[in-house]
């Protein structure tokens, strides 16, 4: 009797567990049905943005032609144009873009009232537009404000991925429970499986008592004898690995303050290395570029493209580290003009060599001729600043000995070079060989 009830129990169980797993697969179907859908219904939309198509070529002639002055959401040189239809009449608008300053002189009471507000800064006639050519401009800028798109979900285009990405979640997640209920399945089929045989009075075998692993371990001398060995070896390896990195800071990449990637500047822009570290042709230091300098180009650059985006940084967080730059200088970028309050950057020092060590860069840079990232590793790939070399003496001392010293068009070294080819009796000579392994040349 009691055996049925068993029975009866375990098969409720796999019922149970049956019903659970087509429930979910039966869900997870219907996500990916509800999925299928969504492309069609993209494509039925499709056609209703046709009828604006000529904002997209108001775009191109609008970054061709007026860019410079004007930007769709923010004062530039002249006003935001979104939405400048809704505040002006359209053959007002023709009659401005083809010549404002005509319209001025007419006596037209808006045109004056605008350029008197933009200082009298003069735009540039465009009679070469069409009216055509004016529409598409204007649909451009009649376009709603498109919501910066979110990297982080990936499929936001596909619509399907995301889907996909959810139902593979249900699927991983069903396979849990079924896993956790195999277990609990296991356990009791085990009990049972133990009750059945006490009931028929056969006994479980019960383990022998052994001698536990470790007692077996340290009876045995010469298992103990390499063990120690063996950690003794280590532990100095490690030792001796901790001391070497001592003031070593290689890798080391600290936050700014302001977030200035050299991917996108000496990367994806080109800018060279030596505008903004000028000093590394001509002196000791590379140095750090002041914020004038940068100011040269963001007077102009207030944001940044919406390509320029990456899932990890969105526009809206470069857009915001701009900002700090004119918050630091005192910028307005609305009034487009210094505010005279200024905050200093305090960028945080990456590379630091001891202050007993005497290194110069116009001599590697101008005399030496060896590019930044040898030293400094492709830097125009760098989101964030990093020290790429260890700036350890063996470093130095190791490119020294390798690396042959540029003589050609060099009246410097012309002597000098003739002498020490006789020494040395061969045409190329080594920074090592010049004296770069001399103590005095690196140590004060
Ligand atoms: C050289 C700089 C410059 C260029 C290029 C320029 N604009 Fe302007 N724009 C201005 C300035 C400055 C004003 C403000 C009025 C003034 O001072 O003349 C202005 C005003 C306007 C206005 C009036 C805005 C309002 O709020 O009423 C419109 C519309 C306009 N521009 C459209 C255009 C279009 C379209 C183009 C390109 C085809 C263009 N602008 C190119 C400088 C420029
Ligand atoms: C537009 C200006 C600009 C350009 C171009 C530029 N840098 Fe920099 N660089 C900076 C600024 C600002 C810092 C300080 C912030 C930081 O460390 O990220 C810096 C920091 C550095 C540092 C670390 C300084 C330290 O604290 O030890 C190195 C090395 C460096 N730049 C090398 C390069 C090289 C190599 C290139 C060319 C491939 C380059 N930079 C191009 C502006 C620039
Ligand atoms: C030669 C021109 C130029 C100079 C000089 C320059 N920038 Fe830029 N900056 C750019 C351009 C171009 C972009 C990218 C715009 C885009 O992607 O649409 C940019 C983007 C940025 C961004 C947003 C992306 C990022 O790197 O986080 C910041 C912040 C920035 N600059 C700060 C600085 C600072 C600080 C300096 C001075 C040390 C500086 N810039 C000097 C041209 C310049
Ligand atoms: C031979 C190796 C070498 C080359 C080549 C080199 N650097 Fe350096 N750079 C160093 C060392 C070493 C330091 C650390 C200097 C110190 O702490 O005094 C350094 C420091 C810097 C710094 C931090 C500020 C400073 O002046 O100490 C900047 C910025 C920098 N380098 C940029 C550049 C640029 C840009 C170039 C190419 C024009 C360049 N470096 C070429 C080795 C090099
Ligand atoms: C990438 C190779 C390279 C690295 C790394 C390098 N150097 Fe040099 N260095 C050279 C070359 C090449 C010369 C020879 C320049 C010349 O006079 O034509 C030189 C010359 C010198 C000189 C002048 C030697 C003389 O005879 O007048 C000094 C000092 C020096 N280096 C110091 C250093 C220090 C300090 C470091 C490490 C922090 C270092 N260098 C790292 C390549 C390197
Ligand atoms: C090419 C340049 C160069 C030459 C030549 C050179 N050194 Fe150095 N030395 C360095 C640099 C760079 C450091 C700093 C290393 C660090 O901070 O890890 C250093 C560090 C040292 C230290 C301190 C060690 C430590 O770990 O702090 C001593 C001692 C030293 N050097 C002795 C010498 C002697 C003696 C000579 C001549 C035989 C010599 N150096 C030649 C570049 C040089």
């Amino acid at each position: 009797m009691k055996k049925v009830g068993h029975h009866n129990s375990i098969s409720k169980i796999l019922l149970l567990s049956l019903a659970f797993l087509l429930t979910f697969s039966v869900s997870s179907i219907a996500q990916e049905a509800a999925a299928t859908p969504a492309p069609e219904a993209a494509q039925a939309a499709a056609p209703a943005e046709g009828a604006a198509g000529d904002a997209a070529a108001g775009k191109a002639l609008f970054n061709a032609n007026c860019a410079a002055c004007h930007k769709l959401d923010a004062k530039m040189t002249g006003p935001a144009l979104r939405g400048v239809t809704e505040r002006r009449d359209r053959d007002w608008l023709h009659k401005w873009i083809k010549d404002s300053q005509a319209l001025i002189k007419s006596g037209d009471a808006e045109a004056v009232k605008i350029f008197e507000e933009y200082n009298k800064s003069v735009m540039t006639a465009f009679p070469q537009l069409s009216d055509a050519d004016i529409d598409n401009i204007l649909a451009y800028t009649a376009e709603p404000k498109a919501e910066a798109p979110k990297p982080e979900i990936g499929g936001a285009t596909t619509g399907g991925t995301s889907q996909d990405g959810l139902s593979n979640n249900i699927i991983l997640g069903a396979l849990v429970v079924v896993m956790a209920m195999l277990v609990v399945m296991l356990f009791l089929v085990n009990n049972v499986l133990g009750k059945i045989a006490r009931a028929n009075g056969i006994e479980p075998v019960k383990k022998e008592p052994t001698t536990p692993i470790w007692i077996a371990f340290a009876k045995n001398q010469f298992l103990v004898l390499v063990t120690a060995i063996l950690l003794m070896l280590a532990s100095g390896y490690f030792i001796y690995g901790y001391l070497m990195q001592v003031g070593v800071d290689q890798g080391y990449q600290p936050i700014q303050p302001i977030h200035y990637s050299h991917k996108i500047h000496a990367g994806d822009n080109a800018i060279d290395c030596k505008y903004c570290h000028s000093s590394a042709r001509v002196s000791k230091n590379a140095g750090i570029p002041s914020l004038n300098v940068c100011m040269n180009c963001h007077k102009n650059i207030s944001e940044v493209a919406e390509s320029t985006a990456t899932p990890e940084h969105s526009k809206a967080f470069y857009d915001g580290e701009i900002q700090k730059l004119y918050d630091a200088v005192g910028w307005d970028k609305a009034a487009q003009k210094y505010t005279g309050k200024t905050q200093p950057v305090k960028w945080v020092r990456i590379h630091n060599l001891p202050d007993f060590v005497y290194f110069n860069h116009s001599q590697h840079v101008s005399v030496a001729g060896v590019e930044c990232q040898t030293c400094h590793g492709p830097v125009e790939t760098y989101e964030f600043m990093e020290q790429f070399s260890p700036l350890t003496m063996g470093w130095c001392i190791d490119c020294h000995r390798k690396t042959d010293v540029k003589m050609e068009g060099n009246a410097y070294y012309e002597k000098i070079h003739a002498e020490l080819a006789k020494k040395y009796g061969k045409s190329k000579l080594t920074a090592a060989e010049m004296g770069g392994l001399e103590c005095g040349k690196c140590h004060y």
